[in-house]
């Protein structure tokens, strides 16, 4: 007989933020013969789950990639679905508010929606400021890039007006003009959906963050889903560019 010294687990760390590219709808559906947007609304159930059990276990943030800079590309049928599916998600969100407590904030260049998304997302934003506990960053016509680009030009409007100097710049006061000003950098990012690529999400702030990609598609990734990713998290030696 074996005998197997018991381990005592070490407690495991959550991360204070967790960043998700919710990738992999399209494929889902069509892998059942179905249209790509009946992927995208399992998908949306899929982040109704994932807030829900982020708050759950203590996240502090999530930050959640819906929709990029990039997937204008798409067919406007494909566009208009996803918009429409938006705005019916952020309505039930509104209506369902004090039953998940869940903070809502915006990233992304939010001028380019509709007048009503544009609504829904303030009203979703200021109702749910008062919540404690998990806040969830959704990321909507953001890019990595032009939210760099977009801290750029605030720095040099404030240099334009006198208000700051070129040298003054800090990497904490770059930080500062991004749509996350305030929030910590993601220890974590997840891909779900089988690339390896980070197609232009959140470039300058997952600079030290952890990668865990999944070939699970989105509309199937679930809390047990997450538990793998944060587990796997707990055995990342992040150095941080020293020596341990
Ligand atoms: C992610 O799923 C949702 C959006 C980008 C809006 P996709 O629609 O990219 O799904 P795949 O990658 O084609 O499977
Ligand atoms: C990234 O997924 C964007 C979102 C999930 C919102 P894409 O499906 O757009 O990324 P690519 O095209 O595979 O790089
Ligand atoms: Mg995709």
């Amino acid at each position: 007989m074996l005998f197997r010294k018991k381990k005592t687990a070490a407690p495991r760390v959550i991360p204070t933020h967790i960043a998700i590219v919710m990738d992999g709808n399209g494929r889902w559906a069509k892998r059942r013969g179905l249209p790509r947007q009946a992927g995208h609304k399992v998908g949306a159930e899929a982040f109704r789950t994932i807030a829900n059990y982020a708050k759950s276990i203590g996240l502090s943030y999530l930050t959640v990639y819906a929709f990029s800079t990039e997937n204008w590309k798409r067919s406007d049928e494909e566009v208009g679905a996803i918009m429409e599916l938006l705005e019916r998600y952020l309505r039930e969100a509104i209506a369902d508010m004090d039953k998940n407590r869940v903070r809502f904030c915006f990233f992304g260049d939010l001028s380019r929606l509709s007048p009503e998304l544009r609504e829904e997302a303030r009203i979703a934003a200021e109702r749910s400021s008062k919540y404690e506990g998990v806040q969830v960053n959704f990321c909507l016509n953001y890019g990595g890039r032009a939210e760099i680009l977009r801290a750029a030009q605030r720095f040099a409007a404030q240099c334009a007006a006198g208000e700051a100097k070129p040298e003054e710049l800090t990497e904490q006061r770059f930080s500062e003009l991004m749509y996350s000003a305030g929030i910590p950098d993601p220890e974590l990012v997840i891909r779900p959906g089988g690339e390896l690529r980070i197609s232009n999400f959140l470039l300058w702030q997952s600079a030290y963050a952890e990668y865990y990609f999944t070939d699970v598609l989105w509309p199937d990734f679930g809390p047990k889903e997450l538990d793998l990713a944060i587990d796997a998290f707990n055995h990342r030696n992040r150095r941080f560019g020293g020596a341990k």
